[in-house]
């Protein structure tokens, strides 16, 4: 209820703004992020602008002045230096000092991501020409079947108002908030990757192997992804819809898919 007042609050003050985490038309940045990973994503994205603002601004101020000073207009004889020892040990150590500054909070990145924590749900994942399918082979009902289903986009013309075009699925997979949730990636037939922005996970999907990502989704929401690996003429049109929901609904949704 807090969520939904906070988010009335946003919708007046910017009208254009979209209340599903998906991509926008001529987006520039981020999309809102919704695990620790994405955040960490965006934070490092941040620290590397810094390095890269200054390192920019510092050559092209060399260039500039390099061509200033000693263009022929400025300097008809040219020196016949070649070298100086000291320039270069400077301008070789400097570099490797900022790319150890840059490795340190990259690679703490990187090792996060790769972390799988004790999952208490294991989603699996496949991609097909050209529709994903989800398995949650962690439970079965009484005939000893698991909750196996398609995904497949909703077509434009069965689009009801206020649905995003290309991006909506007819069966969304399902999973709760705050919770660490491993999802295994294949594919049935060619390469897919199953990509969603928001929550920093991009996995491919590659025939005859098993990929491992983790999710820990830390709100609500309905997050949209796309394919993300050339798969052949209906790449663009085999979206992922994740709606995350309280544990608790996530039970009863469950309960439903079970006793179909
Ligand atoms: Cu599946 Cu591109």
């Amino acid at each position: 209820m807090k969520n939904n007042i906070k988010l009335i609050f946003l919708f007046l003050l910017f009208p254009s703004i979209a209340a599903a985490d998906a991509a926008e038309n001529w987006q520039l940045g981020f999309q809102d992020p919704a695990t620790p990973i994405m955040e960490g994503i965006i934070n490092l994205h941040h620290d590397l602008m810094f390095f890269i603002c200054v390192i920019s601004v510092f050559v092209s101020w060399m260039l500039f002045r390099t061509l200033w000073h000693f263009g022929q207009g400025q300097n008809p004889t040219p020196s016949t230096l070649t070298h100086g020892t000291l320039i270069e040990i400077i301008w070789t150590i400097t570099p490797a000092f900022i790319l150890l500054t840059i490795a340190i909070p990259s690679f703490s990145l990187l090792y996060a991501m790769d972390e799988i924590v004790s999952p208490a749900i294991t989603v699996k994942t496949l991609g097909h020409q050209w529709y994903w399918s989800y398995e949650y082979s962690d439970y079965s009902n009484e005939n000893g079947e698991s909750v196996v289903y398609d995904s497949y986009m909703v077509p434009e013309e069965d689009l009801e108002i206020g649905q995003l075009r290309l991006l909506e699925v007819d069966n969304r997979m399902v999973i709760p908030t705050n919770t660490h949730v491993r999802v295994i990636v294949t594919a049935a037939d060619v390469l897919h990757s199953w990509a969603i922005p928001s929550l920093g996970v991009k996995c491919d999907a590659i025939p005859g192997r098993l990929n491992q990502t983790s999710l820990f989704v830390k709100r609500e929401g309905l997050y949209y992804g796309q394919c993300s690996e050339i798969c052949g003429i209906n790449h663009g049109f085999m979206p992922i819809v994740i709606e995350v929901v309280p544990l608790a609904d996530y039970v009863s949704w469950l309960y439903n898919k079970l006793n179909e």
